[in-house]
């Protein structure tokens, strides 16, 4: 009897996605004690008060109202040119960078991380992440024979820590000479942190810094997924500006979701856009990412495509796209709220929260406390150094009791 079929380079171990097996748990102890009883924050999805996902109608009903051919059709790869243009505006806003910016349709974020991982780093290099970080880099890395390296994401005084950062960015920079260093941020997952404009400056000096020796190639992926949830207004847009008129060989990659300020998780569309003070350069990284698309998934979603654009293009149809989300905006900034003062309130340890979807609460024995807390049907995820709590999943009045029932789980098991 032989064991295997698959080449070495694609065998892994047999597990399946730890974070859909714990909602599925979650689900079944909905099923049997009710959802009252039930605190479900394992996905990362918006859900309403009730726990049903949340789909914006702004969105669905543009879908509806289109034509059969307009969905059922394929796309150009690269995407359609009035998506191209629509998803720039809407990742920037008014902070657009002076620069050369090219934008590729992706499905989803994830598919931005695949291309900026695989077309800018060789084979055995190493990406660098933060040590809080969404695992899906790893796997991609992984898939491509890449090596993952974690800086801190944060210092003692709980800010980011830009020593970190900057050791391990120049550590590898000078032993590959090409580095593509990712920041999640903002609303970053797993943590809710959000860098500052002064901390991105930081950043930015550091590549600056770098960028005097020719010979290096610094690739910067902002993994912006969770943009449309983050800050007031358009406030955590306003770092864009300052990817303007880099050196040369800085290259910036937004990697754009629709899948969350769209509630389009499952349709499958993102974009990654490349920002370069070099013309060649920018259209270099859209050539790569369109080789990519061809040679992966051919072409991208073009029913999701069109209803983002056509929403942008339309100022009544954008305000009532915009309205909509903000009342979601503001739940869930309220839900966040309301487990932050009540972590306090209890004395329970949580990482800086400041936008999104997440926020985390750091331990050894994550595992350990998840399982307890499940017996009291909590539902979390349990990471390597801590536990993710989903706020975007989870009614205000749950979230003001639940760190008190971690913190009692975490005590009973010091
Ligand atoms: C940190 C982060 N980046 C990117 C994504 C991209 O997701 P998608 O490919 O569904 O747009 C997600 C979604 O969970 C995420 O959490």
């Amino acid at each position: 009897m032989i064991s295997s079929m698959a080449a070495s380079h694609a065998i892994w171990p047999k597990e399946d996605d730890a974070i859909f097996g714990l909602a599925a748990k979650a689900q079944q102890a909905v099923k049997k004690h009710g959802k009252d009883k039930v605190i479900n924050s394992t996905l990362g999805a918006l859900m309403d008060d009730n726990g049903d996902l949340i789909c914006m109608k702004t969105v669905y009903d543009e879908l509806k109202s289109m034509p059969n051919a307009n969905l059922a059709a394929y796309a150009l790869v690269a995407g359609q040119p009035d998506f191209l243009e629509a998803v720039q505006e809407a990742c920037f806003r008014e902070f657009k960078p002076d620069a050369f910016i090219k934008a590729v349709a992706t499905p989803g974020g994830t598919g931005s991380v695949r291309h900026t991982i695989f077309n800018y780093t060789n084979p055995g290099d190493t990406v660098l992440v933060s040590d809080w970080y969404w695992k899906p880099y790893v796997t991609i890395s992984e898939e491509f024979g890449r090596k993952v390296s974690h800086y801190k994401l944060f210092n003692d005084k709980n800010e980011f820590n830009i020593e970190s950062f900057k050791e391990n960015f120049e550590t590898l920079l000078n032993k590959q000479k090409r580095l593509v260093a990712i920041i999640n941020s903002p609303a970053q997952n797993p943590t809710g942190y959000s860098l500052s404009d002064e901390e991105w400056q930081q950043v930015i000096d550091i590549m600056k810094e770098n960028a005097k020796n020719q010979d290096n190639r610094i690739i910067l992926l902002i993994d912006v997924a969770y943009i449309d949830f983050a800050g007031k207004g358009n406030e955590r847009r306003k770092f864009f500006k300052l990817f303007s008129n880099l050196p040369e060989n800085i290259l910036v990659v937004v990697g754009y979701s629709l899948s969350k300020g769209y509630t389009m998780y499952g349709m499958r569309l993102g974009a990654a856009i490349g920002i370069s003070s070099n013309k060649d350069i920018a259209e270099e990284f859209y050539y790569s990412c369109a080789h990519s698309n061809r040679a992966n998934w051919s072409n991208c979603n073009r029913g999701a495509m069109e209803v983002m654009a056509r929403i942008c293009k339309d100022p009544d149809k954008f305000k009532a796209y915009e309205e909509e989300k903000d009342l979601y905006k503001t739940m869930l900034q309220k839900r966040a709220e309301a487990f932050v003062k009540a972590s306090e309130e209890v004395g329970l340890e949580i990482l800086p929260y400041r936008d999104g979807f997440f926020i985390s609460i750091p331990c050894d024995n994550a595992k350990e406390i998840s399982d307890k807390l499940m017996e009291e049907n909590l539902f979390l995820i349990p990471l390597k150094k801590g536990l993710r709590f989903a706020v975007c999943a989870v009614a205000e009045d749950k979230c003001r009791i639940a760190p008190a029932m971690i913190k009692k789980v975490m005590d009973s098991l010091k």
